[in-house]
């Protein structure tokens, strides 16, 4: 049988528990790889007692004998980057066997992550709440086609490339009015990038068609979530990259037909960090409930997330978007002891209901709610598909009736172990 790509992504706005279950299946891929998004990402994996988060690095390092790569979508930041490294070779694991790192990504550099900053304290109230990581600077700079890439910090003019962008951005917090000392960082950047210089750098393309033809079938990591994708996220407030199932094929180099199982991630709730439209957020003690039995808090800023019940108009549009052919549902068990558990299944916008993710999410929406009972025990803790209450199957059976794909591991906690595959 022929070898392919099965992909995991994130359905709503990012959080959703991609490192676990990416960390859980890797078991099963020799190879894993980040397509698109940055050090923007936060993946916490758990597992013999320890806790880690990821953030360029795909979910698959602490898995023995696999390969990471980081793809040409994906937006590197070399001073990260080798942080992360460090924290990851404390644990006992050598970087530089384990990951490879495509010569096509491009370069986060530190007046990128300054940009940002500027670019949102320039925004007043439109604020987009970015993780400040430099990530929409960066994919500007590529699309704009003057970006630094990876392959560059080969070649002996790399430094020069490095300051004729720095310069760049020079004249743009200049018309911004922002003030910053944009070399500041310029040795340690530099610093960092003799650090890359010790991986080994691929033309990820050719390295991902042989690996298919002669080796096995390779997992693809997303990271964000479908609706903050650039193109059918709730844009403006979205991030730079294509989250969704095509950033697989241009952040790697393959082709549609190389994709398998396209694993769609959901929590049993909704959670977004930054600004923008959250139909179903829930301002009340219910929300702030889910928060705490959630410990809905950013991986990567901190910050508090919004919390609301779960959206199945956004989630079937995402289901829709990304060919998902099997979904994995996440953190059910953080809403044991409610008594009552809502699900929004269609909109009412301008008095009318619909289905369908609306162009303009921008504009008031009144969700429509169907209604379940809480389950009379607790799923935490229950590994065995039987043991599971019937109010819980009876829900999951109505999710898999709306969404129309089969609902195919349920995770009940954060360690590897506390999952069960249907
Ligand atoms: P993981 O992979 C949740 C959000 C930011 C902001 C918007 C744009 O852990 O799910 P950016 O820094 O990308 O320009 O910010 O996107 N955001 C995320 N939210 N999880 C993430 O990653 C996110 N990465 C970006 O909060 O609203
Ligand atoms: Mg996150």
């Amino acid at each position: 049988m022929e070898n392919k790509i099965d992909v995991v992504l994130g359905l709503q706005w990012g959080d959703e528990g991609k490192g676990k279950i990416v960390d859980v299946l890797a078991g099963r891929y020799p190879l894993v790889t980040r397509f698109q998004g940055g050090p923007n990402a936060g993946h916490s994996l758990q597992f013999e007692g320890h806790s880690f988060v990821v953030r360029s690095i795909p979910s698959g390092i602490f898995r023995a004998g696999s390969v990471n790569i980081i793809g040409n979508g994906v937006v590197l930041d070399p001073i990260s980057f080798k942080a992360e490294c460090e924290s990851v070779r404390a644990m006992g694991i050598v970087p530089e066997d384990k990951i490879l790192i495509s010569k096509k990504a491009h370069l986060i550099l530190p007046t990128h992550r300054l940009m940002d900053a500027a670019l949102e304290s320039a925004a007043g109230k439109g604020k987009i709440g970015s993780t400040l990581k430099g990530i929409g600077p960066t994919y500007t700079d590529k699309i704009a086609r003057h970006g630094v890439r990876v392959g560059d910090i080969l070649r002996e003019d790399f430094e020069k490339k490095y300051d004729a962008l720095t310069e760049r951005h020079i004249h743009e917090f200049g018309a911004l009015g922002f003030e910053c000392d944009p070399y500041a960082q310029k040795e340690e950047f530099m610093k960092a990038v003799q650090f890359l210089r010790t991986f080994k750098l691929i033309d990820c393309e050719y390295y991902i068609d042989s690996f298919l033809r002669e080796k096995g079938a390779i997992l693809a990591e997303g990271a964000q979530g479908s609706l903050l994708d650039i193109d059918y996220g709730s844009y403006p407030f979205v991030t730079s990259s294509n989250t969704t199932v095509g950033g697989v094929c241009t952040g790697l180099g393959v082709a549609p037909s190389k994709i398998g199982h396209v694993y769609g991630i959901f929590k049993a709730y909704c959670t977004r960090v930054g600004s923008g439209p959250f139909p179903t957020e829930l301002f009340d003690e219910t929300g702030e409930k889910i928060r705490a039995v959630g410990h809905e808090y950013g991986a990567v800023t901190g910050r508090p997330r919004r919390c609301g019940w779960l959206d199945l108009v956004a989630l079937k549009y995402t289901v829709m978007v990304d060919g998902v052919t099997d979904l994995i549902m996440m953190k059910a068990d953080c809403l044991d002891g409610f008594h009552e558990i809502k699900v929004c299944t269609s909109y009412k916008i301008d008095g009318q209901e619909t289905t369908h993710f609306p162009f303009d999410v921008l504009s008031p929406i009144e969700p429509q709610y169907t209604s379940f009972k809480g389950w009379s025990k607790p799923l935490a803790g229950i590994t065995r598909e039987e043991d599971l209450p019937d109010e819980f199957k009876k829900y999951i059976a109505f999710m898999e009736e709306y969404l129309g794909v089969p609902i195919k591991i349920i995770s009940l906690g954060p360690d590897r172990d506390a999952t069960i595959q249907r």
